[in-house]
């Protein structure tokens, strides 16, 4: 079998899978949270090498607060339940603008990615506070500062 070394996942239709079924937004995001832990295991176990979920955009913010508020439980939940994944070898590693959370979320995220950097599978990246303008931005800053010569080529 053909299997992709890379999978990216937007954690999308969540409203949609609710409505169909009559219940509130936030069931849909709950179901979501917890379709993830099959997906990650499902991709461990045949051979995938990278998995990435994008999980909350930085356009997300932008929604009620009750809905954000809810998402923001999801997610400190999640983390507080991730060392379950610790014995599927995988490693865990966070990206997005994560400043924008809480001094206990960031902590525990730091954590998990020391937690898990010894494991040798599959890469599980998580993606929170991401944005396509902020990614720019950031890559911009980033040229902006770098060392004059760095990044050029020897004689270009
Ligand atoms: C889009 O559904 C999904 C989101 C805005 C957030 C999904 C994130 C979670 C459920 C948090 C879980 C994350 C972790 C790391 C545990 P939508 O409301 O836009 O649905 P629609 O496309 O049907 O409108």
């Amino acid at each position: 079998m053909n299997i992709p070394k890379h999978v990216a996942i937007i954690m999308d239709g969540n409203g949609r899978w609710a409505r169909r079924r009559g219940l509130p937004r936030k069931a849909g995001h709950i179901a979501g949270a917890k379709s993830i832990k099959s997906v990650v295991l499902h991709c461990n176990k045949i051979g995938v090498k990278v998995l990435t979920l994008y999980a909350f955009s930085t356009e997300n913010w932008q929604r009620p607060k009750d809905e954000v508020d809810g998402l923001m439980k999801l997610i400190k939940n999640y983390l507080k339940n991730m060392r379950s994944y610790l014995k599927y070898n995988v490693k865990i590693r966070f990206f997005g603008d994560l400043s924008a959370f809480s001094e206990d979320m960031i902590d525990k995220m730091n954590q998990i990615e020391q937690e898990f950097s010894k494991n040798t599978g599959m890469v599980f990246g998580i993606a929170i506070n991401y944005g396509g303008r902020d990614e720019l931005k950031n890559a911009a800053k980033k040229i902006a500062f770098l060392e004059p010569g760095r990044n050029r080529r020897a004689n270009g």
